[in-house]
C-alpha cells in the first residue's frame, strides 16, 4: 500500500545535497550498521559506555529505532559513488512544541573530515525547517568531540549549555555540550529560506 502523501514528505525517500544524498535506510544496511556500532571509536564519540554496542542491542536498536518509526532515520550516501557511510536522525519529535533531537553518526572512519557531516546535518535542518515546520533542533555532543562541534557550528548550532562533567573518557571528566538551532537563526543564514 502506497505511503499517505504526508508521510511521504515527512520522511522523504531522497534529501539531495552536492556532496551527499540521503536515502531511506533499508534492511541490508544493518550490515554496515553492525560494523559501525562495533568499533571502539565510534563508540568513544557517540555512547556514555565505553564499551561498543553489542550485535544484539545493534539489531534491536537498527529494527525499533533506525527502520522503526520512533526516529526519523535517513542513511548518508557519497553522492557521487552511492557509497553508504552513516546514518542521520531525529529522535524526540514533538509536534507541540515544534523540536526535535538531531543526532549522526558517518561510520566510515575514512569518511571524517571530508564535509560530509556538515552537509548531511545542513539537510536534515533544511528538511526539519522547510517541510517539518519545526522551530528548533537540538543535539548533545560530548566535549571532547572537536570535529562534530566543529561541524556543527558550521552548520548554525550554538552552544546554550552544558552538562558539567557529565562524561568520563580517556581518564578524565568532560563536559556533555547541548546545543541548537532554532528557526529565525536558520532562515536569517541560509538564503531563499524566508
Ligand atoms: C561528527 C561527524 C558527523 C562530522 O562529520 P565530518 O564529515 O567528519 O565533518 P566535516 O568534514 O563536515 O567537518 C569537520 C570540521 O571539523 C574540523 N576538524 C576535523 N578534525 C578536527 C579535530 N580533531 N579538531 C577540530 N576540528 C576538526 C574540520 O577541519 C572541519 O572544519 P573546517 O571545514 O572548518 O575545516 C563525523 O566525523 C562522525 O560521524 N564522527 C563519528 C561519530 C560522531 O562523532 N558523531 C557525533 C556524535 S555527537
Amino acid at each position: 500500500m502506497a505511503a499517505a502523501p504526508e508521510r511521504e514528505s515527512w520522511r522523504p525517500e531522497a534529501l539531495v545535497g552536492r556532496k551527499v544524498i540521503l536515502r531511506r535506510h533499508r534492511a541490508e544496511n544493518l550490515r554496515s550498521f553492525t560494523r559501525w556500532y562495533s568499533d571502539p571509536e565510534v563508540a568513544r564519540l557517540t555512547r556514555y559506555q565505553q564499551t561498543p554496542l553489542t550485535n544484539d542491542e545493534i539489531q534491536r536498536f537498527f529494527y525499533s529505532r533506525i527502520m522503526g518509526s520512533d526516529f526519523l532515520a535517513m542513511a548518508i550516501h557519497v553522492r557521487e559513488t552511492e557509497q553508504l557511510i552513516g546514518t542521520c536522525a531525529f529522535s524526540q519529535l514533538d509536534g507541540d512544541n515544534g523540536s526535535t533531537l538531531f543526532h549522526i553518526t558517518i561510520g566510515e572512519c575514512d569518511a571524517w573530515g571530508k564535509g560530509y557531516g556538515t552537509e548531511a546535518t545542513e539537510l536534515m535542518i533544511a528538511h526539519a525547517f522547510s517541510s517539518l515546520a519545526l522551530h528548533r533542533v537540538a543535539l548533545t555532543v560530548f566535549e571532547f568531540n572537536s570535529r562534530a562541534i566543529r561541524a556543527y557550528e558550521k552548520c548554525g548550532f550554538v552552544v546554550e549549555g552544558r552538562a558539567r562533567q557529565a562524561i568520563f573518557r580517556d581518564g578524565r571528566f568532560w563536559d556533555e555540550i547541548h546545543m541548537s538551532i532554532l528557526l529565525d537563526e536558520w532562515e536569517a543564514r541560509v538564503p531563499g529560506a524566508r
